[in-house]
């Protein structure tokens, strides 16, 4: 991966050149590597088949071949076995760990497990629950303007940094997201906020919250995000709770891939398997971040979760966060202690097989822990 210190890296098309405004360092990269505004002629000449067989590879990437999802996505692209194999290839050795990574539509690359703070107090309980989380080994943090933590994190995140001279900004990689959707001057002014608050110089994935506000606070909030990723205020965008009505209504209205929303983060796991948003996400090239990967503790006694985690060995909490990546998903499990912190992330070991894969499947309730703003008008 491509390593800049310091700031928002920009692109010249003509050269090839990046260069880090913040620190003059100027060094040559794949063009598909760059996460801003740098990127968008160069990735925006990338055709829309181009861009699927991408997203296939990043998507496959990391699943073993064997597994239920892997064969199914050949199956749903049409793609024959040579392309299976350079996919496999690609990825190989990188894993279900908190140190994996995929590659997202836009070349920027994210872990590929998150550390979630919703309803983590600001203040004390999130500098210790992250500052654990980044202890662990996780190197994402998942925020929102509407957590009041964003500050937390942030200063969590640079102490953490501070006490660990071997790892740079670089090396972290932190969401957060529009509490409303508004006005283009707004957006872009709590897009600045939250820069300002956390004290890291950019963010790395900032999401539209939710579709609520209507299609016009949409179009205005969505722009606004676009036009901070070509400023290099943010490297990747994406939206939060979007149903199929909504993330269409955005791809119409924006053709350039490097304006579209790379990520939708959705509530997913096995109770709520969200299909129809799921489907048409993996056939657009949006990478589905699953909240409330472990159902937010309430189905840990389920017979089925109960058969499984005791036959894997694994606790249910790991037993839902493996689920997640076989399913080609970014899990966002949230803990503030210490040890479930550290326990359940520890997934690599646990292999699901294809007929449990699909005995986890047939337990679609479509059970929303918390809000389910899909349907807004
Ligand atoms: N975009 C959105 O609209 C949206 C909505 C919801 C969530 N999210 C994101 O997704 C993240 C995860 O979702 P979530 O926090 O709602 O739910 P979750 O991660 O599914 O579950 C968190 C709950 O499970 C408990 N827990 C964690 N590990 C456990 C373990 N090993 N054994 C038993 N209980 C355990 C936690 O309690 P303790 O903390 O006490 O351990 C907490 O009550 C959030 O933090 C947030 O970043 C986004």
């Amino acid at each position: 991966m491509l390593r800049l210190r310091n700031g928002p890296l920009r692109h010249s098309v003509a050269t090839g050149i990046i260069r880090s405004f913040a620190t003059g360092r100027v060094a040559t990269s794949s063009p598909w590597e760059l996460p801003t505004r740098a990127a968008r002629k160069t990735v925006a000449g990338i055709n829309h088949t181009e861009a699927l067989v991408r997203n296939h590879r990043y998507w496959v990437g990391g699943l073993s071949g064997n597994s239920y999802r892997y064969r199914d996505n050949l199956r749903v692209r049409g793609l024959g076995r040579g392309m299976a194999t350079t996919a496999a290839k690609d990825d190989a050795g990188e894993g279900f760990s908190v140190k994996s990574k995929l590659k997202l539509a836009n070349g920027v690359t994210m872990p590929k497990i998150h550390f979630g703070v919703y309803e983590v107090k600001p203040g004390e309980e999130t500098e210790t629950a992250v500052r654990d989380a980044l202890e662990a080994g996780y190197r994402a943090i998942d925020s929102a303007q509407g957590y009041y933590n964003e500050e937390s994190c942030g200063k969590a995140i640079k102490g953490f940094l501070t006490m660990h001279p071997e790892l740079t900004r670089e090396d972290i990689f932190f969401t957060t997201k529009l509490r409303s959707n508004s006005s283009y001057v707004d957006t872009r002014r709590a897009i600045k906020s939250s820069i300002e608050k956390t004290g890291l110089q950019y963010l790395d994935l900032y999401l539209l919250h939710s579709p609520y506000g209507g299609p016009q606070k949409r179009k205005e909030s969505w722009r606004a995000v676009a036009d901070a990723v070509e400023d290099g205020e943010i490297r990747v965008g994406g939206v939060s709770n979007f149903g199929v009505r909504h993330l269409k209504e955005l791809l119409e209205r924006e053709k350039e891939q490097s304006r579209r929303p790379v990520v939708n983060q959705i509530e997913v796991h096995p109770f709520n398997a969200n299909a129809e948003i799921t489907t048409f996400c993996r056939e657009n090239g949006i990478q589905i971040q699953a909240y409330a990967p472990l159902v937010k503790g309430r189905k840990f006694d389920h017979p089925v979760i109960k058969e499984l985690s005791k036959k894997y060995g694994c606790t249910p909490a790991q037993l839902l966060v493996r689920w997640s990546l076989q399913m080609g998903y970014v899990p966002l499990p949230k803990s503030v202690r210490k040890e479930r912190i550290e326990a359940n992330k520890n997934v690599e070991g646990i292999e699901i097989s294809e007929e449990d894969m699909k005995k986890l499947e047939g337990l679609d309730e479509g059970l929303s822990t918390s809000w389910n703003p899909t349907n807004a008008p």
